[in-house]
């Protein structure tokens, strides 16, 4: 297996749009072109799903176990709420990355709570445009 799931939740598709002094100006595809280039450098494939819809995501965190061969996620605000994708992640049995653009720790309270951490490997918030980069390098590595 050498596919990486790169899951994005909601309102990451207005990337761009969005906030860009937070989120900055790079739309949802340029992330995930850069993440591809570096997938390449390790042999890896990016498979992407963005999804509005939780259950959509569950079914591909369902569907991720057996055919990838890791995870990075960015569940949006899902992250801050969702037990549900907490529990489909972990059920995957590879490495996987909690990934942000921002930083939710230095933000509003509710941002503070990451259901997603505690079955992640690890997490990676607050670089921007580098954090997609970052995330696929830190799989590449459990990985190699
Ligand atoms: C985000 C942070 C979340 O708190 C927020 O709801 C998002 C984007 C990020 O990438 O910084 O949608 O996941």
């Amino acid at each position: 297996m050498s596919e990486l799931l790169v899951l994005s939740g909601p309102n990451l598709d207005q990337l761009g749009i969005r906030s860009p002094e937070i989120y900055g100006t790079q739309t949802l595809g340029q992330h995930i072109e850069r993440a591809s280039h570096v997938a390449a450098e390790f042999g890896l494939t990016i498979r992407h799903l963005q999804s509005n819809d939780e259950s959509v995501l569950i079914e591909a965190l369902h569907k991720a176990r057996g055919s990838a061969a890791g995870i990075i996620f960015n569940a949006g605000a899902l992250t801050h709420t969702s037990w549900a994708l907490s529990d489909a992640l972990a059920i995957f049995d590879g490495p996987s990355v909690e990934v942000h653009l921002s930083n939710p720790a230095a933000r509003e309270p509710y941002r503070h709570v990451s259901t997603l951490a505690s079955v992640v490997s690890g997490s990676i918030a607050g670089f921007g445009g580098l954090s997609y980069e970052l995330a696929v390098r830190a799989v590449a590595a459990l990985l190699a």
